[in-house]
């Protein structure tokens, strides 16, 4: 009961804290390398949430789990695709909430690492670049093809605006931004494209506001990631930290140090078994990080689930199933594991953390057997399953794109012959 009287104390705090704070000042400290917040020296210890991933009654109850285990921030990707599945038609209500997700960050005291893309990568469909990028069929994405910034441009014109009012220097919990992400891992290596983005950007955004970069602690991906203007990062899961934090120093002499995605676990694959990274490991890296003064964001803090056909896949064909639990110290459910503790542990040594009790674990219900019936062939059902525009009749099999279809599954039912058969 005492727990559940704490829910209804944090719920009135959240209902009169709804609005944004005092203007402040954000930046790097290239003397000190170190950021500074309001002329502070500031530090981030942050955890990945995908607000697309956890349905929107959980977001505060996963936020302020996360605060709880003592982080200072949260880092969010934003999927193009999830927002502007139709051209030109924005989705940005209910469980697409946005801003309302950004706004319970701030009222929890968590500061937010905002990642936008235009690609997220993410095991996200397309890494959230929407589908229908792909009627221009010679598009090449991710780069100065003409068709792809007129795309961006337009969603960046919609979305940067409505970001803007949550920057830190506007009240806001958003201290940096990402531009693109991983970008010296794809093949382009187009540094118009990059610099077109950091013009974009900072045209929305402002001058002041923190934009970075985040790419493999490598300097084969610095090279075509980094970009002159744009804080260099890198990204890294547990094992030799000076090495990799060397590698960000390459591009970055002076300067925080950031790990922008420090892999608690690691994503899965259809077909292979749930992977498993060790508690030790990851505390192991983290407490070496934090002693070295360094930024950390833990990469998941909470996977949470791919939910409908959300998932990406990898090439070769390797496609992520519909679970994101990424054996991330929260689980799929919002639990808290051994991995929670551990980490919380370490960062005990190093601020001071919050009072009060942690959210529980949700009790789970056993739903008992689900019984499945036969119902209708395929071929019977062919009008209500082909929901978009009913069966489409061709005499070759055609893609998704010929089908305006994203999603899902096409099903060749053929008339004579056989599917493929021609
Ligand atoms: C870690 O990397 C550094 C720099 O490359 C190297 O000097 C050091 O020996 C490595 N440590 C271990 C334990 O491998």
């Amino acid at each position: 009961m005492a727990l559940l009287g704490f829910g209804n104390i944090l719920l009135l705090l959240l209902l009169f804290g709804n609005s944004l704070g005092a203007p402040g000042s954000f930046s790097v400290d290239y003397k000190k390398d170190c950021f500074r917040k309001d002329g502070e020296e500031f530090r981030f210890i942050s955890g990945s949430i995908h607000y697309s991933r956890i349905p929107r009654v959980y977001w505060k109850d996963r936020l302020l789990k996360m605060y709880m285990a003592g982080l200072n921030a949260i880092q969010t990707y934003i999927p193009w695709n999830y927002h502007e599945e139709s051209p030109g038609q924005y989705s940005f209500s209910g469980e697409r909430d946005m801003e309302y997700f950004l706004q319970l960050a701030q009222d929890i005291g968590l500061m937010v690492i905002l990642r936008p893309g235009p690609y997220i990568c993410g095991e996200w469909d397309m890494g959230g670049l929407p589908a229908w990028l792909l009627n221009k069929k010679d598009i090449v994405l991710r780069s100065s093809d003409p068709d792809y910034i007129a795309a961006v441009d337009k969603w960046m014109g919609k979305l940067l605006p409505m970001i803007k009012p949550y920057l830190y220097q506007n009240g806001g919990p958003i201290i940096t931004v990402q531009v693109e992400n991983e970008y010296g891992s794809y093949f382009a290596c187009d540094y118009n494209y990059m610099r077109h983005l950091t013009k974009l950007f900072r045209s929305h955004l402002g001058e002041e506001v923190v934009l970075f970069t985040t790419d493999g602690a490598g300097l084969q991906f610095l090279k075509c990631g980094s970009i002159q203007g744009v804080y260099a990062t890198v990204d890294f899961g547990p094992g030799n930290v000076t090495a990799a934090f060397n590698a960000q120093r390459h591009a970055e002499p002076h300067g925080p140090l950031v790990n922008s995605e420090y892999y608690t676990g690691w994503l899965d694959h259809w077909g292979s078994p749930h992977f498993v990274v060790s508690s030790a490991a990851v505390a192991k890296s983290l407490n070496e990080m934090l002693a070295m003064g360094a930024n950390v964001n833990m990469y998941m803090f909470i996977g949470g689930t791919n939910f409908g056909y959300w998932n990406g896949a990898n090439s070769p064909y390797g496609p992520q199933p519909t679970s994101y639990d990424y054996d991330a110290p929260l689980s799929e459910a919002g639990d808290l594991t051994k991995k929670y503790f551990a980490i919380r542990d370490v960062i005990k040594m190093y601020r001071k953390m919050p009072e009060g009790p942690i959210p529980p674990t949700t009790p789970k219900y056993g739903y008992g057997t689900v019984g499945m019936k036969r119902l209708q062939t395929i071929s019977d059902a062919l009008e209500m399953l082909s929901s978009f525009s009913g069966p489409v009749k061709s005499i070759y099999p055609q893609t998704f794109i010929e089908l305006n279809q994203a999603f899902g599954y096409s099903i060749c039912v053929s008339g004579r012959g056989g599917c493929g058969d021609y």
